[in-house]
């Protein structure tokens, strides 16, 4: 797989804007727009990604000399030339939603071989191609997977990645699975300053994060902006699930009339969401909620929401009851999470919830739109289903 696939925007506080700061993850070029070459992309989810690189090539519709970028969760693939008609039928049969855009991108040359090269020059070559080809970057902070024949590189591997990504100052490794109710990973320091904290930039907006306080992925970010965009002045939002503030924020800041309640119950992560507001001068209208999502909607916020962000995927299911208590008395949107895997992920997560709401005083209104979030082992993803309930 090649390395700019699965690497994450990093949005961070030193990075430059812009197209810039699109492909500053990819490439050695980072800050230099002259090498970057405008160019025909094919924008597509990032889960998509290996599918839509494999049709193109059999299309003859890959540009190889350029190097594919993400944004967020986008993946833009730059094409040798715009499809005729019937390719872009087969693209549409074969990848679904997908779009065409001018893009910016940096020849491959340049780019592919930087960190693969840097790497080449500080560890054996047998060992080059088992570097995990996958990282996040939340603010000047990245998070890279290691696995038993690559730790003991860890030094180098994380060496080649902050050459290469100057906005990078301190690597960690994921040292575990998540398994605690608060989503932290533990972590294990490699390189650079021994500190957790950073600013994350998302959508206009800055985040404090503590990577080993409360969660925080980037790879939500389009998540979070497709729910945000969907949000109409005047509603009330409650986020059971808060984190650090990354849906109650952004829709905060994307309206001035609109009362955002958002819940966690990590106190350490409720701190961060205090922060976030005022950091991104949105503390009029974001309430914030310490404490089991349960306890705190049945004594503050019952039949008030227009709409219930209830992104906790392992437990949603078990708080469905207080999440239509909160819910306006004549109804209204819940985005839903859970985890499903197989071909019928979609369906099965879609019937899930329905299955729940069936046996309640409330209905969901047909149809229900689910999507792919992210992948996250193989043919298993989180799915989000948003649901517009009535009372039965
Ligand atoms: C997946 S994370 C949040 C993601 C966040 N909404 C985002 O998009 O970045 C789930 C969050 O739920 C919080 N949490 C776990 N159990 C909870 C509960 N019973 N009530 C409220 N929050 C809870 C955790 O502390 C964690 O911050």
């Amino acid at each position: 797989m090649p390395w700019q696939i699965s690497i994450f925007s990093s949005d961070s506080e030193h990075e430059p804007a812009g197209d810039k700061c699109r492909v500053s993850q990819l490439s050695r070029n980072e800050g230099d727009p002259d090498n970057l070459q405008e160019n025909v992309s094919l924008n597509i989810p990032k889960t998509q990604g290996e599918n839509a690189i494999q049709i193109l090539a059999k299309l003859k519709l890959l540009n190889r000399k350029l190097a594919p970028q993400t944004t967020g969760d986008v993946l833009h693939v730059p094409l040798s030339r715009a499809p005729q008609p019937e390719e872009q039928n087969q693209l549409d049969r074969a990848l679904g939603k997908q779009n065409l855009s001018k893009e910016k991108f940096a020849s491959k040359s340049r780019s592919v071989g930087s960190l693969e090269e840097v790497l080449a020059q500080q560890l054996p070559s047998s060992i080059v191609p088992l570097v995990s080809k996958s990282f996040d970057v939340i603010g000047d902070i990245a998070i890279i997977e290691l696995s038993p024949t690559t730790e003991p590189f860890e030094k180098d591997i994380a060496e080649a990645l902050m050459k290469v990504h100057k906005n990078v100052k301190t690597v960690y490794s994921k040292a575990g699975a998540i398994t605690d109710n608060q989503r932290l990973r533990p972590l294990h320091h490699v390189l650079g300053a021994a500190r957790t904290e950073t600013i994350h930039k998302e959508l206009g907006c800055r985040f404090k994060i503590d990577i080993s306080k409360a969660f925080f992925s980037p790879r939500l970010s389009s998540e979070h902006n497709r729910v945000a965009e969907q949000v109409r002045p005047g509603e009330c939002v409650v986020d059971m699930f808060a984190g650090v503030g990354s849906f109650s924020i952004l829709i905060a800041r994307r309206l001035e009339d609109v009362q955002v309640n958002a819940i966690d119950a990590n106190l350490e992560a409720v701190k961060l969401i205090r922060e976030n507001a005022k950091l991104n001068r949105v503390q009029d209208r974001v309430k914030v909620w310490p404490g089991d999502a349960r306890t705190v909607i049945k004594d503050n916020l019952l039949g008030i929401a227009s709409r219930v962000i209830m992104n906790h995927p392992s437990q949603a299911r078990g708080f469905l009851e207080p999440a239509c208590e909160t819910l306006r008395r004549d109804g209204g949107i819940l985005h839903y999470y859970t985890f499903a895997d197989g071909l019928d992920s979609e369906s099965k997560a879609r019937k899930e919830l329905t299955n729940a709401i069936d046996s309640s005083v409330w209905t969901v209104e047909n149809p229900i739109a689910t999507h792919k979030v992210r992948g996250v082992a193989p043919m298993k993803w989180q799915i989000a289903v948003d649901a517009k309930l009535e009372p039965a």
